[in-house]
């Protein structure tokens, strides 16, 4: 656990250009805080306790403004900047080495039952504002651009996509003009 809380810290310092200090970014980034009560939370809530990862959950929720339901799976070196607004659902996973903006929600869409949140690959990069619904995949190296809304569709690894609904703007550093694909998981409920 430590060394996880080592690493969430080092990925604030190496991706935050306002971190100043070691001190200052233990005392005082907020979403550093929301992230290390989730590592808590989820291995309490993985012990199989009832009621005490939710209650952490809600209260890293009322500190920080970053909502990550204690079942969420969170790879290492997680990164949120400003972090209000924040909301990471039930079932989602996200990959190693992810950085996320303020205002992002990871959410369902409110048919499905079961697994019904995004799963990020590593090092996928949301900007603030995007809304990913459903139980989407966002390949490796995706950059999902601020504002962005994506609803049952998947986004291909090294993709950037931007706007509403998302479209694929770059594929692997070139300039494209596409449609995302549909998600694999389908439209309807499991
Ligand atoms: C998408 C993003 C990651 C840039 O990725 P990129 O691969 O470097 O893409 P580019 O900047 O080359 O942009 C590609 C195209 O998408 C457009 N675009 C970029 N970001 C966009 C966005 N958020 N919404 C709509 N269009 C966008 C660009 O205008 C460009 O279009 P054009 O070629 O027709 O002019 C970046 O623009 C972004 O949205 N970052 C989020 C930053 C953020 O959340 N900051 C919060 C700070 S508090």
């Amino acid at each position: 656990m430590l060394r996880l809380f080592r690493e969430d810290l080092r990925a604030v310092l190496q991706n935050d250009a306002a971190a100043r200090s070691t001190v200052e970014t233990v005392l005082a980034h907020s979403p550093l805080h929301a992230i290390w009560i989730y590592r808590i939370a989820h291995a309490l809530y993985a012990l199989g306790l009832p009621w005490l990862p939710r209650l952490l959950s809600a209260f890293a929720r009322f500190g920080t403004g970053v909502e990550i339901h204690p079942a969420a799976r969170i790879g290492r070196r997680f990164f949120i900047d400003h972090g209000t607004g924040v909301v990471i659902g039930e079932t989602a996973e996200i990959g190693d080495d992810c950085v996320m903006f303020h205002n992002v929600t990871l959410g369902g869409t409110g048919k499905h039952e079961g697994k019904r949140h995004p799963t990020l690959g590593d090092s996928v990069f949301v900007g603030t504002g995007a809304t990913l619904l459903g139980p989407i995949r966002v390949g490796r190296g995706a950059r999902i651009g601020a504002g962005a809304f994506i609803h049952m569709r998947d986004v291909p690894a090294e993709t950037t996509v931007v706007g509403v609904p998302a479209r694929i703007v770059k594929q692997d550093g070139t300039r494209v003009d596409a449609e995302l694909p549909r998600a694999a998981a389908g439209e309807t409920a499991p």
